[in-house]
């Protein structure tokens, strides 16, 4: 039996194999795009079978001939989708819908206005928001005649990608982590499995559901068929709280934010159940032998997108990277300010309805302002996410980041200076995977504990110290807060 991992990380617009050895080095790395279905405006949708198909594809990569040298297999992913399937075919039965999709907000309203959102965010520490799962579940089943007929036949499954991807591996064990099933507004936080009341509120059938799992342990088995080798599953993790195992924030108080296709914070609150005053997410962090450490969210739709959305829709710049040089390459961003409400906003706002803003334009204003401006939204939103989890009795003392537009210098350094304490950003800063890696080290016995696996995998990071006058932070945070008021 070998001692290495094989992570698959389903994320929203790829997916990815990695073999990781089990001192954290990344061994081999396959990637495939996804493609993103926009059937109306505020509506995101994937195909479940092109995130299987390429996943395999993927996994087949890296793995080759030699499967024998995987001890375990670790599965993160976009957190939040919704896929349904049929139970005897084992076929997708509508498009999955992403996370980003707003598509059920009218519905997100109305349970609003009948006064459910306080119980509901007690029980799971949710919001009413499209965000979530349930209601996206319930809307496949009024308006997906397939979905429909299966559950009247007893036939349909639901789930969270994780879930689909154990499925199709395994070949029918239908099982969600509890981290990802935490994401649904059917779990209630301090509970074992999927709340019969919620399932009730929402209109999901409980038979629908998956059996909620560990993190990390023997959590299933991916059949001989799909690698040349029985390979047993060992981690289940959704990708948020994946990057905060693997940035190792695993004591009460650590930190980590994720700037990916959306910008996304989370903070160890340990065996307490968190309880949000400021519309912060209570989230369970994972979970071993039915044992849960839970986190504080604060989750923000855009990050990177705004960026590719330069790029791609408004052609302002050729690349990701470009966004660097041009925010250098002046003293400030002239006063203009982005908002990046493209997706509605999240926490600790909440608002599906908002949208996009670009203020102070003048006939000063070019790309450079525009790029620039869009990199410190990123701080902008975070510092909006610190005020609140500090109201919270949460506050950071230091941010550790990850994710694709933490390579950008820049903007780390900008970070640090704009919520005025340090930033650390890991060399390897592909840290969603190291988690799932970590996860599936423990899972399969490879270590003892997160931690030890942690201190054994993580590599070195680098520090970047706030370094911006008070009244230049200010001045930035009260035309941000301006430009808030109209999106
Ligand atoms: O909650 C959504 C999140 O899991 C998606 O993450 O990495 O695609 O921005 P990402």
């Amino acid at each position: 039996m070998g001692e290495q991992i094989l992570v698959l990380d389903a994320g929203t617009t790829s997916t990815r194999a990695m073999v990781f050895d089990a001192a954290g080095q990344m061994l081999a790395v396959a990637q495939q795009e996804l493609t993103q279905h926009y059937p109306q405006a505020g509506w995101v949708e994937h195909d479940a079978a092109e995130i299987w198909a390429k996943t395999l594809a993927c996994a087949r990569e890296v793995v080759g001939d030699t499967p024998d040298r995987i001890a375990a297999i670790g599965i993160t992913n976009q957190r939040e989708t919704v896929v349904a399937w049929d139970r005897q075919t084992g076929e997708p039965l509508a498009n999955a819908i992403v996370w980003q999709d707003r598509r059920t907000a009218a519905a997100c309203a109305q349970l609003k206005d009948a006064g459910h959102e306080d119980a509901v965010q007690r029980q799971t520490g949710l919001l009413l928001d499209p965000y979530f799962s349930a209601t996206k579940m319930r809307w496949l089943l009024d308006n997906q005649d397939a979905v429909r007929s299966a559950a009247e036949r007893g036939d349909l499954a639901f789930g969270t990608v994780e879930s689909w991807l154990v499925w199709k591996l395994s070949g029918g064990a239908h099982v969600s982590d509890a981290s990802n099933a935490s994401r649904t507004l059917l779990l209630a936080l301090d509970v074992a499995q999927f709340d019969p009341g919620l399932c009730d509120l929402f209109g999901v059938p409980r038979s629908a559901l998956p059996e909620v799992v560990d993190t990390h342990g023997a959590l299933a088995i991916c059949a001989s068929e799909h690698l040349g080798a029985a390979i047993p599953i060992c981690g289940l993790v959704g990708d948020q709280q994946s990057a905060t195992i693997g940035q190792g924030c695993l004591t009460l108080g650590e930190t980590k934010a994720t700037y990916g296709t959306g910008a996304f914070v989370l903070t160890n609150k340990g065996s307490d159940i968190p309880r949000s005053a400021n519309r912060l997410l209570g989230t369970i962090l994972c979970q071993q032998a039915g044992q849960r450490i839970y986190a504080l969210e604060g989750s923000c739709f855009v990050a990177g997108s705004l960026v590719q959305y330069l790029r791609d829709t408004l052609g302002l710049i050729g690349s990701a990277a470009e966004t660097e040089a041009l925010a250098r390459s002046i003293p400030d961003s002239g006063e203009v300010v982005i908002v990046p409400a493209l997706a509605g906003l999240g926490a600790p706002h909440w608002r599906p309805d908002a949208r996009g803003v670009i203020s102070g334009l003048s006939f000063a204003s070019g790309r450079a302002q525009i790029a620039r401006a869009a990199l410190e939204a990123m701080a902008h939103q975070t510092q909006d996410l610190a005020r609140a989890f500090a109201a919270d009795g949460a506050p950071w003392s230091r941010l550790k980041i990850d994710g694709g537009m933490s390579a950008n210098d820049w903007m780390a350094q900008d970070l640090a200076d704009v919520i005025d304490l340090p930033v650390e950003r890991p060399d390897f800063v592909e840290t969603t995977a190291l988690g799932a890696a970590i996860c599936a080290a423990v899972g399969t016995g490879l270590y003892g504990s997160l931690n030890d696996a942690a201190q054994a995998m993580r590599g070195p990071a680098k520090e970047f110290a706030a370094d911006m006058a008070d009244d230049v932070r200010e001045a930035r945070l009260a035309r941000y807060a301006r430009a808030l008021t109209a999106a």
